[in-house]
């Protein structure tokens, strides 16, 4: 019998995922259909009951749906608890299990695909929105020596160092409080360049780095990736690897079995240029 998946998000027509899942179900030798499911704004419950209804096994959330659908779930694997959000969820039986991939899948870009560990470096985030909420306990689960958070507006910063204070050593910093520090590896996760803005940040944050990496992907070099080649020889990155990773992790967690994600990498890369 052919699987049902599906990804529920509002819009929801850019999603590659049906691209990814088809790809890698190709790879396994499973029999799946997966589609992209645009709920109205108000209406994510309705559309989620329904698709369960229909027999279907399971799928991936975006935005701006990652809350209702930990909501709505009545199992919540430790990233989604944690997160207080899942990207990937599944039916079994009478449960709606929640899982989030996301931060798994980054640390595995860049410890596995890009070869950076993680472990007693200086680690710089920029924002502090859900995309950032999704990470921060796999990033601490590596044991960098800081984990620093920086976001325009400092009390999300703030709110965010206090939840994950637990999980190890995290310090949170306004965008104006970056002048003169420097790290190891710089992440981008703010919205800026979706709106056409980029961020004024000091050089000295690029200086030592070895890696850039925007969380944006497929818009080639953003401004923030920019800064960092002209005041770093730090490797660049989009989040093609960490697209490519979450969704590797959701397969295995559905399927029990993993993917390679390098087809899936080279399918959807555009260059940095
Ligand atoms: P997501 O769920 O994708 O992370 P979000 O919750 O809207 O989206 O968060 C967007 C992040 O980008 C926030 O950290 C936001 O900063 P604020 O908390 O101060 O709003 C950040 N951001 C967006 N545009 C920005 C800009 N022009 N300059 C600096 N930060 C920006």
């Amino acid at each position: 019998m052919t699987d049902r998946l599906a990804i529920f998000g509002n819009p929801v027509q850019h999603s590659k995922s049906p691209q990814i899942y088809h790809r890698f179900a190709e790879q396994a030798g499973i029999d799946l259909t997966y589609e992209r499911i645009e709920a109205p704004l108000d209406g994510f419950h309705e559309a989620f009951m329904a698709f369960r209804a229909s027999g279907a096994r399971g799928g991936n959330i975006t935005a701006p749906f990652k809350l209702d659908a930990y909501a709505a779930s009545t199992k919540r694997m430790r990233e989604a608890e944690i997160a207080g959000a899942c990207n990937t969820y599944k039916f079994v039986g009478d449960d709606i299990l929640v899982q989030n991939t996301d931060g798994i899948g980054l640390v595995n870009d860049i410890q596995q695909n890009l070869n950076v560990p993680l472990e007693g470096k200086r680690i710089l985030i920029l924002g502090a929105g859900g995309a950032v909420r999704g990470c921060l306990a796999p990033f601490l689960d590596q044991k960098p020596g800081t984990l620093t958070i920086a976001n325009r507006t400092l009390s999300r910063a703030d709110d965010l160092a206090a939840r994950f204070a637990g999980f190890g050593k995290i310090e949170a910093v306004g965008l104006d409080g970056l002048d003169g520090r420097r790290f190891d590896v710089v992440l981008n996760a703010t919205s800026a360049a979706l709106s056409g803005q980029s961020l004024a940040l000091p050089a000295s944050i690029f200086r030592e780095a070895v890696l850039a990496y925007d969380l944006n992907y497929g818009k080639g070099k953003t401004p923030f990736l920019k800064s960092a080649e002209a005041n770093s020889s730090a490797r660049l990155a989009d989040g093609v690897g960490m697209l490519a990773e979450q969704a590797v992790e959701a397969f295995a967690w559905w399927y029990g079995t993993r993917p390679d994600s390098r087809a899936v990498i080279e399918m959807l890369t555009v260059p940095l240029v």
